[in-house]
């Protein structure tokens, strides 16, 4: 199996995903203690992360850390688009300062359509509908990929340390792809780099919250960080603690840094071994490798090297189309889209594919199946924030006291609520736009 972030494929079997690719589990003890934990969290629709813990110590600890998402301005928006931005506000609302790429290079490259029509999609379409879910400007920046020199230089000088082989490998390129769409994912892992430059606020961890289709360029991100990093703080395999250098030159000026980190640290039982590039901490504990391996990121700053720290990420679930497969725009059926008129909705709504049984009768003697109906699904995802009352109509669902023709109706009575707020909305932040971009 292999994750090709270009298709349209949906993932039904989330767990053999995070099996097979190493994701791992977005458990309780990850969000129960942020401040008003979202329900995407809360539901289990972020399903996955990876390095999410890094994250969480930063919230709790209220040290800086950063948001970095991006948007392909390829169609227009729907919600499955809508879950990201939600969870960035979330995000922003606790702590995190946001940055937003509009993939526009990626766009060239991957959706046929020019560098201006993603611009004009960009500043028409998705930016006016963030700003209407309530994205604040505050400790905001939105950048455009070919506009930002940085992120384009990172993505050049980062891909040194990656092959011809590892892109094949995790993306399945040969000989016919396109020179543009085979960078595409190193200008994306400048993207996610380049907020930890000193320019845009140094080291520090970075969330990327996506959807799991996007997990190859996490890891190649990861890999990266790692490849370019001069220390590694590790166990070894005889559950030893060590710093080691990683490159070749200036070896002992490295060691005496570390070593000169580590006293200030307050460990005092080191063992240095330059022959193997090493030194072994005695009096540490594992828990301590973190904040080890941040502060010699620090030092290497200052060396000349980048530092960075791997970026975290979250995984969601992709909603369900209408119709009961993918929610996409070149659907116009299957996708409810934030500017679509209230009548619309309401016809897709009703049109929708339930979980209901054939007839009227069966339900009621042996209830509908909730967790395969797309209705409920818009319940959980966009439109009820009580937990309760979603159980409430889960358990009347199943048990055959609801009906999905009431329940249809409910959906739309929401969804025009919703629709009517974000478009209102979305007139006045034409005029907000300004606020937000970054050149
Ligand atoms: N590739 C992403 C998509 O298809 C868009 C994107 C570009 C992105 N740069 C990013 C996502 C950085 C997360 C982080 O939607
Ligand atoms: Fe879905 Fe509602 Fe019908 Fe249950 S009653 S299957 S939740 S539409």
């Amino acid at each position: 199996m292999k994750i090709d972030p270009w298709s349209s494929t949906t993932y039904q079997d989330y767990a053999k995903l995070r099996d097979e690719f190493g994701i791992e589990d977005f458990s309780d003890d990850l969000w129960k203690n942020l401040p008003n934990p979202h329900k995407l969290l809360r539901r289990g629709v972020i399903f996955g992360h990876r390095g999410f813990q890094v994250i969480q110590d930063s919230v709790v600890k209220k040290k800086p850390w950063a948001i970095l998402t991006g948007l392909m301005p390829s169609g227009k928006m729907h919600l499955g688009h809508k879950m990201v931005i939600d969870e960035v506000i979330y995000y922003q609302s606790i702590g995190a300062d946001i940055n937003i790429a509009v993939a526009d290079i990626e766009t060239f490259a991957t959706r046929g359509r020019t560098l201006e029509e993603a611009k004009d999609l960009a500043l028409n379409e998705y930016i006016p509908s963030y700003i209407a879910l309530g994205l604040k400007p505050e400790k905001c920046r939105i950048y455009f990929q070919s506009k930002n020199e940085d992120v384009k230089d990172l993505a050049y000088i980062l891909g040194k340390k990656v092959n011809w082989s590892q892109m094949q490998a995790t993306y399945g390129f040969d000989g016919s792809s396109n020179m543009a769409h085979i960078f595409s994912p190193l200008v994306q892992t400048g993207d996610i780099l380049h907020v930890q430059l000193e320019k845009y606020g140094g080291n520090r961890p970075t969330l990327v919250p996506v959807g799991v289709d996007q997990d190859p360029h996490i890891r190649l991100s990861r890999d990266i960080v790692q490849a370019h990093r001069f220390y590694n703080v590790t166990v070894t395999r005889d559950k030893k603690i060590g710093v080691f250098v990683k490159i070749d030159e200036n070896v002992s000026k490295l060691l005496d840094d570390a070593e000169k980190i580590l006293r200030s640290l307050n460990f005092n039982r080191l063992k240095r071994i330059t022959d193997y590039k090493a030194i072994y901490i005695e009096d540490a504990k594992e828990q301590d490798i973190q904040m080890i391996d941040e502060m010699l990121a620090k030092q290497e700053t200052k060396l000349g090297g980048y530092g960075f720290f791997q970026p975290s990420a979250t995984f969601h679930r992709f909603i369900t189309g209408l119709t009961g497969d993918k929610m996409s725009s070149s659907k116009p059926e299957s996708a409810i889209f934030l500017t679509d008129s209230l009548k619309d909705a309401t016809k897709k709504i009703m049109n929708a594919k339930t979980g209901g049984a054939v007839s009227l009768e069966e339900q009621k003697k042996h209830g509908g199946k909730p967790d395969e109906c797309v209705v409920y699904e818009l319940f959980l995802y966009h439109l009820i924030d009580d937990d309760k009352e979603l159980q409430d109509i889960h358990i009347s669902c199943k048990n055959g006291e609801k009906m999905c023709g009431q329940c249809k109706k409910y959906a739309a009575q929401l969804m025009e609520k919703l629709l009517t707020n974000i478009q209102e909305k979305r007139k006045a932040a034409a005029g907000k736009i300004k606020q937000y971009l970054s050149v």
